[in-house]
């Protein structure tokens, strides 16, 4: 079968914060690049973001791109690779600056510099205090920086595929990536995008969780297309759960609440996080407080009549600063809890929020992979930014805002990257005959499908899966019977039947298709998680208790192919300055 085809210098999958950083420095360099989204762009799961950007740029008190860097070693249980983090720590305030330039509608101080307020983990003197360093446009800092990128790309005259969904990539007899292959989710139409370069800007897959911050949209698209490709994935077994979910509903309340000076407290009033993290209370790292709320859950001084959730009291901030720092968390707090924070606490619980894994680049956005003796060689013409990819400066725990951070740093050092890669690759290589083979066999299976189950039944048991046996809390025995029914669910995954086509929406087809991606993500993240036999930041095995860099300062890589395990060294060397050799972490 030939499809039609098209051509340009880059496709960029994602049409979220990287995908859109990284699209604009293309643009404006005069490529012709196109996004594709599943969505409206200004829609994608980057508008969620509540809390703020972290710089140094030293506003509020005196701060330094070093603190911040340490800061983030910290937080990552020192698994995060230091080159990389340095790169992003350094390039913060220029990324910063730059938006503010683009017309992004930063907070402001009274002498008109960028308002900045307290996250979690973020220190001043390299842990001595906290410090404000997170960049905020009130509790919306995701949505005004998406419309600034959005607008900015229109205006360099980006080219946008608009609700269509990308498939799977398209590698050469070298491996070298060449293109995508995309199907328009209005009317089915599938296509093949031929490119000098590609990028996966897919977000995150914090739906394989049953209670996730994350949008529907978020289903590891980027990371299947990845694993079918024959790229591992890296560091699965780490993900985030954001200490302040509304109980119930997963929604996200910001860690900006607590660094207003909000606090958490159990059913009997009583202020833990002092127990916990003296020093940063209830603004020492995630994994830190989430364990600790779980601790307190389960030890019976939970909230409400179940005893199942903490309170987020913030009613001592008053009305003033509710309404001018936090009006969006008033509203979510009185739609989705019912209360009025002004007057009541929130009821929060630790909810699965982002993913420390992902795609393994290096911190110019190239895919890379091990080969011999050498642990990443890049792909040629394959990129990943985002929360799909793993540079990884995040490690085993990220720190509250550097998400929006990264995704703006190595956007642009993709885009940059991109930009140089065309000036000495400036020919399209051929397509391989079968281009399109995987996906149109995939498609013609769900297509042809006349029994199977529903999609909806085998990710409701993908989700309860991952969540009873890949939480805040692991163990050896949960994590073995994780990855036996993973792997069912996974090939029920890839054996649902959409039902009756005449009577189905075609969004039946996306559905099908996202689980496919979602079940291999899961997979993933259980095997890697089954294997790591130690607790480092957000993986916490209550079988192995310590942190074991004797054994384990190693990152992870899955393969989809045997769904095998293999691992390579962290990076303890940064760019210029000396090493933060891994220490006990406390806050
Ligand atoms: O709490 C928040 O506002 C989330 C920020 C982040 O994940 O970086």
């Amino acid at each position: 079968m030939t499809l039609s085809r098209q051509i340009f210098d880059t496709v960029i999958v994602g049409g979220g914060g990287s995908g859109l950083r990284a699209a604009l420095q293309l643009a404006e360099a005069g490529h012709n690049v196109a996004v594709f989204s599943k969505v409206f762009p200004t829609r994608s799961h980057t508008v969620a973001a509540q809390g703020g950007i972290g710089a140094s740029l030293g506003n509020m008190q005196e701060d330094h791109w070093l603190w911040h860097m340490y800061d983030t070693i910290k937080g990552s249980d020192y698994l995060g690779d230091q080159d990389a983090i340095e790169y992003m720590c350094r390039k913060a305030a220029e990324v910063v600056y730059e938006l503010e330039h683009f017309g992004m509608p930063f907070d402001r101080n009274p002498d008109g510099t960028i308002y900045q307020r307290p996250f979690g983990g973020h220190s001043q003197n390299f842990g001595e205090r906290p410090v404000q360093r997170a960049c905020a446009a009130a509790d919306r800092t995701g949505h005004a920086m998406l419309h600034t990128l959005y607008q900015r790309n229109v205006r360099a005259r980006c080219q946008f595929f608009v609700e269509w969904m990308a498939l799977d990539l398209i590698r050469d007899y070298e491996g070298a990536v060449v293109g995508i292959v995309a199907l328009e989710m209005e009317t089915g139409d599938v296509m093949v995008f031929q490119s000098k370069a590609t990028i996966l800007a897919t977000g995150g897959a914090g739906r394989i969780y049953q209670s996730s911050t994350n949008a529907f949209i978020n289903t590891g698209d980027g990371l299947g297309m990845a694993a079918r490709a024959g790229i591992p994935l890296e560091d699965m077994e780490f993900w985030q759960f954001h200490p302040t979910g509304v109980a119930g509903a997963g929604v996200l309340i910001t860690e900006g609440v607590r660094g207003e000076g909000g606090i958490l407290l159990n059913a009997n009033g009583e202020r833990f996080m002092e127990r916990y993290a003296p020093n940063m209370k209830d603004l020492a790292s995630r994994d830190v407080v989430s364990r600790a709320m779980d601790q307190e859950i389960k030890e019976g001084r939970g909230a409400g009549p179940e005893h199942d959730h903490v309170l987020l009291k913030l009613d001592h901030l008053g009305a003033e600063v509710i309404n001018k720092r936090l009006p969006g968390i008033r509203e979510i707090a009185l739609k989705f809890a019912h209360v009025d924070p002004v007057r009541e606490p929130i009821p929060v619980v630790p909810t699965c929020h982002y993913q420390m894994g992902g795609i393994p680049t290096n911190y110019y956005g190239q895919v890379v992979v091990p080969r011999g003796a050498n642990p990443s060689e890049p792909v040629p013409g394959l990129y990943a930014i985002g929360e799909c990819a793993c540079v990884s400066v995040h490690g085993a725990n990220r720190l509250g805002t550097n998400s929006l951070l990264d995704l703006l740093v190595f956007g642009k050092s993709a885009g940059d990257h991109v930009s140089e890669w065309l000036k000495t690759h400036p020919r399209h290589r051929d397509l391989p005959r079968n281009a399109a083979e995987r996906s149109l066999e995939r498609l013609a299976r769900l297509d042809n499908s006349t029994s199977g189950e529903r999609v909806t039944e085998v990710a409701a048991d993908m989700r309860r899966t991952v969540q009873q046996h890949a939480g805040v809390f692991r163990t050896g025995t949960l994590l073995t019977e994780g990855v036996e029914k993973i792997r069912e669910v996974g090939q029920r995954a890839r054996s649902t039947a959409i039902g009756d086509k005449s009577r189905v929406f075609n969004t039946a087809r996306i559905e099908a298709l996202e689980l496919e991606n979602l079940a291999i993500v899961a997979e993933a993240t259980l095997v890697s998680a089954q294997a790591r036999e130690e607790s480092r930041g957000a993986h916490a095995r209550e079988d192995f208790k310590e942190r074991d860099d004797k054994n384990w300062l190693k990152h992870s890589l899955w393969y989809l192919d045997g769904s095998r395990l293999d691992y390579k060294p962290v990076n303890l060397q940064p760019l210029t300055v000396e090493s933060f050799e891994p220490k006990i972490r406390v806050y």
